[in-house]
């Protein structure tokens, strides 16, 4: 249950998870999810396919599985949410922390809506959906341009975040992770298996697997960028906050090992699951965000048995929606009671009430109601801001407060339980943390933006940045 004593000596003992599995399963929980079977498909796709998913692996190697690890030391160490972590250290640098609440905020101001989505698509698949496949495209679009109807499935869909996040951690979350993720990985191996077995599927294959280096530019390396952040629950202090419940005891570098490698296998499965399949069909691979509920019931349509197929993979996105959303808003809720002393139901509260009307706004958009900026509606801005600046800009401050506010010798001790476990690349991961990965985003980030102008994304993403430098000269009032 949530609650929070003092021990004598006054340092709060906090709530843990409730077993090693527990934890994992929470984790990865939150790993997966829209990021990795709404969004990665329909970003590889439109951002060429195979190069894309190349430096997308490339990161989640090279730059996520090293912030992973620096998210969960920092949570340990501190024993403190997104902003308590740093603010415990180092008062100016809780602007980080701040920037990650703020991400919590924004993308739980789109998140639901899409989660909603889901929710609805296992009713519509039930009644019918799958029965007039030439209608399913004008179905979905005249669905989510709906003033009304989107709004009753995202208010659903949040109410059971809220009642996860309020019962708190091993009472809620944990349990939720615990039954739902592996009957997701079940879902997704059987609709792959059902794909690959289509004639003409080695083609999927092919465009998600080998890589055209001419259709790269600044915008899609910065893409597979944000998409690993995004996709491993990076740069917002998720994982600091889920590390701060985490047992001294605990194997950070197999943990961090083991939720890398499952969120990267349950995307590209997903890859695997609709590419070769849409390949078979000849479907267009740059569908956009609604691949998934388009062409995903397009191809179940046309197979036999596919209702049930379909009925099973809406319900499994809207369960992996669902362990990823409450971690956002734990963010949020973890640190509305850390640092402004609000108990946890009235934190689930406040935190909600900003986000169903963010939620509102975002659905709205699109169908062209409610405020723009630079022509675009508050359903992309969310997105802009959060996956392609203030999640990777997070994460660079996150490595560089590390290796720089934090000696090498007291990450060595949390990273190795104080010898116990050997880390023989420690050595390597302090050097990427300290120096590769802070140059590594800022150039990426730069590429990106100045590449944004061509796409009209430019000037939103130099928002982003006036954002963050905006909290960190206010970082002493945070
Ligand atoms: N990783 C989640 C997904 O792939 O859907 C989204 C997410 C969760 C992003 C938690 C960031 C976060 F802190």
């Amino acid at each position: 249950m949530a609650h929070h004593s003092s021990s004598h000596d006054g340092t709060p003992s906090r709530e843990n998870w409730g077993s090693r599995v527990g934890f994992i399963m929470a984790a990865a929980g939150s790993a997966v999810g829209l990021g990795n079977i709404w969004k990665f498909p329909y970003t590889a796709g439109e951002s060429g396919g195979g190069a894309f998913v190349l430096i997308y692996l490339f990161f989640v190697i090279f730059i996520g599985f090293s912030v992973m690890l620096t998210e969960f030391s920092l949570g340990r160490k501190t024993g403190r949410a997104a902003v308590g972590a740093f603010k415990s250290v180092d008062k100016r640098w809780s602007f980080t922390g701040v920037i990650g609440v703020l991400s919590g905020l924004l993308i739980m101001g789109f998140y639901p809506v899409v989660g909603g989505w889901a929710l609805a698509y296992i009713f519509k698949v039930g009644g019918g959906l799958l029965n007039e496949p030439s209608a399913i495209g004008a179905t979905f679009d005249g669905f989510i341009t709906n003033p009304l109807e989107p709004l009753y499935w995202m208010a659903a869909y949040l109410l059971v975040n809220l009642l996860v996040v309020a019962k708190g951690i091993s009472g809620g979350i944990e349990k939720a992770g615990k039954v739902l993720m592996p009957m997701l990985f079940f879902i997704l191996i059987i609709i792959a298996v059902k794909g690959l077995t289509l004639p003409g599927s080695g083609k999927g294959l092919e465009f998600l697997f080998s890589p055209d280096f001419s259709k790269v530019n600044g915008e899609v390396v910065l893409a597979a960028l944000g998409q690993a952040f995004f996709s491993l629950s990076l740069g917002m202090g998720c994982m600091i906050t889920y590390g701060s419940y985490l047992k001294k005891k605990e194997n950070l570098v197999q943990n961090t090992a083991i939720v890398t490698g499952m969120d990267t296998a349950v995307a590209l499965l997903a890859g695997i699951a609709m590419f070769p399949a849409m390949f078979a069909f000849s479907m267009e691979p740059a569908a956009g965000p609604g691949l998934v509920f388009v062409v995903v019931p397009q191809l179940f349509a046309e197979m036999t048995g596919g209702m049930i197929f379909a009925l099973i993979f809406f319900i499994g996105l809207t369960v992996a929606a669902l362990t990823s959303s409450v971690s956002l808003l734990e963010v949020v809720v973890a640190y509305l009671i850390d640092e402004k002393q609000l108990s946890r139901p009235k934190a689930v509260i406040a935190a909600g009430s900003v986000m169903v009307l963010l939620c509102i706004m975002a659905s709205l958009s699109l169908g062209g109601v409610g405020p723009t900026l630079f022509d675009t509606g508050l359903f992309d801005i969310f997105d802009l801001l959060t996956d392609k600046i203030f999640l990777a800009i997070g994460g660079m401050f996150i490595c560089i407060f590390a290796g720089w506010k934090l000696s090498k010798q007291e990450l060595k001790q949390e990273i190795t339980n104080d010898g116990e476990i050997s880390f023989p690349l420690f050595n390597l991961w302090y050097g990427l943390v300290k120096y590769v990965i802070p140059v590594a985003v800022a150039i990426v980030a730069i590429g990106g933006i100045l590449s944004g102008f061509d796409s009209g994304k430019g000037p939103i993403m130099i928002l982003g940045i006036s954002i963050i430098a905006l909290l960190a000269l206010l970082s002493k009032k945070l």
